[in-house]
């Protein structure tokens, strides 16, 4: 069965503007899925809708919203229309490195709006016409920093946690109404995240296409997933030692591996 037959014709992705938010846009027009790409960066959606029309023929709308403002659902239902959305990609988000105390707290406020809020009522609205229709499929952008908590970027953690549970309980939630809900946990991967973010892809970097295959591989067949072999093995670590212990790796594996700039980012 093709994506379109099983889920439906429309697709929206959320920060389709850079990343790995881009390379579902790409990967879902190639298999032929009308696609709602979501961003604040107008230029670039458009530029991308243009390629993906002319590319494959597809319906493309661009949605310029900035998820971190008060009536973002008001500004995105509009552009959707009546359309019928049957494949979400909640992935727009960011993160932070540093020193928690340190750090601008309307930075973490906006965090938390675009990784966890957003994403909430974002899934919440088309996840419950999914549930009506009894098709669908819903997928969380979660992290490898999601597994346990990683100090010196603390909230960003945490958000990814909250990504991490949200896909898998409603993994659980949906199955009844047939809609594959599936949370996808990369490591570092080389995008504009690690420039947003002032952090490294760290030294074994993913590439974007590498992610978006690993969740093409698993929708529908999972709760959750961590992209490539060497994650999946940091995102086990934490069962086999203490909490503390855990705590003092991620804290030490942070400031060595991950705050230097990195050849592979962006
Ligand atoms: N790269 C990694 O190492 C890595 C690892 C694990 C998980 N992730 C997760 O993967 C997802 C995608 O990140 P990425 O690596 O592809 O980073 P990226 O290249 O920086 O892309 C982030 C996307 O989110 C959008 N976005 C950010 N703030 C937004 C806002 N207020 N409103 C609307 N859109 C917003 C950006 O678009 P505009 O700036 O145009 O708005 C951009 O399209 C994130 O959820 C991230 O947490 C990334």
């Amino acid at each position: 069965m093709t994506l379109k037959e099983k889920y439906g014709s429309w697709a929206l992705v959320t920060g389709a503007s850079s990343g790995i938010g881009e390379e579902f846009a790409r990967r879902l027009a190639a298999e032929d899925l009308n696609l709602i790409l979501v961003a604040r960066r107008i230029e670039r959606l458009e530029k991308l809708a243009t390629e993906l029309n002319e590319k494959h023929n597809i319906k493309v709308v661009v949605a310029p919203v900035d998820l971190s403002k008060k009536k973002f659902m008001n500004e995105l239902k509009e552009y959707v229309g009546k359309r019928e959305v049957g494949l979400l990609v909640n992935n727009a988000g960011f993160g932070y490195n540093g020193e928690f105390v340190e750090a601008d707290s309307e930075i973490f406020r906006k965090m938390i709006k675009v990784n966890c809020i957003a994403s909430t009522e974002i899934a919440h609205y088309f996840g419950a016409q999914m549930a009506n229709r009894n098709k669908g499929a819903i997928i969380f952008l979660g992290s490898l920093v999601g597994y346990n908590p990683v100090p010196l970027t603390t909230v960003y953690s945490a958000t990814k946690a909250f990504n991490l549970f949200m896909g898998e309980a409603l993994w659980y939630e949906l199955k009844k109404n047939n809609v594959d809900v599936l949370a996808l946990n990369p490591g570092g991967t080389a995008t504009e995240f690690q420039q947003v973010a002032g952090t490294s892809s760290g030294p074994v970097a993913r590439s974007v296409e590498e992610v978006v295959n690993t969740a093409m591989k698993k929708l529908g067949k999972r709760p959750s997933v961590v992209d490539g072999l060497a994650n999946k093995v940091l995102s086990v670590l934490p069962r086999f030692i203490t909490r503390r212990s855990a705590l003092m790796l991620a804290g030490y594996m942070r400031k060595k591996l991950y705050t230097a700039p990195s050849i592979s980012s962006k």
